[in-house]
């Protein structure tokens, strides 16, 4: 029994540091794919060709054409919002941004 909080700190302990280096890795280009397929791929395009089933959605693969990485970075990190209403408020965790940067960085 007294050993139950020193157990619990050191698995705190394990989850911060497994944290801390998802966050700085560069991320999971495939983890990514798969967050953009599930999340948004019912209206942008998310692959390396075709349309956007939804026409107004732009295919990612040309975001980067359109903005600095960074600053996509920094939209989904605090909410990224659209002018068109279409497009839900989008925020993401910090690995799973680095994952779809990555994949995004990979189209
Ligand atoms: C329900 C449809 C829908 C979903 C789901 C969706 N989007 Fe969009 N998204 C749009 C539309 C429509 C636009 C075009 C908005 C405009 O031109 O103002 C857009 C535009 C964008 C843009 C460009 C913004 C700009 O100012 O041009 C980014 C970046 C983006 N979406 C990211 C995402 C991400 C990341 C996801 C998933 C996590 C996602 N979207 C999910 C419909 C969607």
């Amino acid at each position: 029994m007294a050993r139950r909080p020193m157990r619990t700190i050191v698995a705190g302990a394990l989850l911060f540091v497994g944290f801390t280096a998802s966050s700085l890795a560069a991320g999971d280009p495939a983890r990514g794919r798969e967050l953009a397929t599930a999340l948004c791929g019912r209206c942008h395009a998310t692959g390396p060709a075709g349309a956007s089933p939804l026409p107004a959605a732009p295919p990612f693969r040309t975001l980067k054409e359109r903005y600095p990485i960074e600053s996509l970075a920094e939209g989904l990190a605090e909410g990224l919002v659209t002018g068109h209403p279409a497009m839900p408020e989008v925020q993401l965790e910090p690995a799973a941004i680095a994952d779809f940067l990555a994949y995004l960085g990979s189209l």
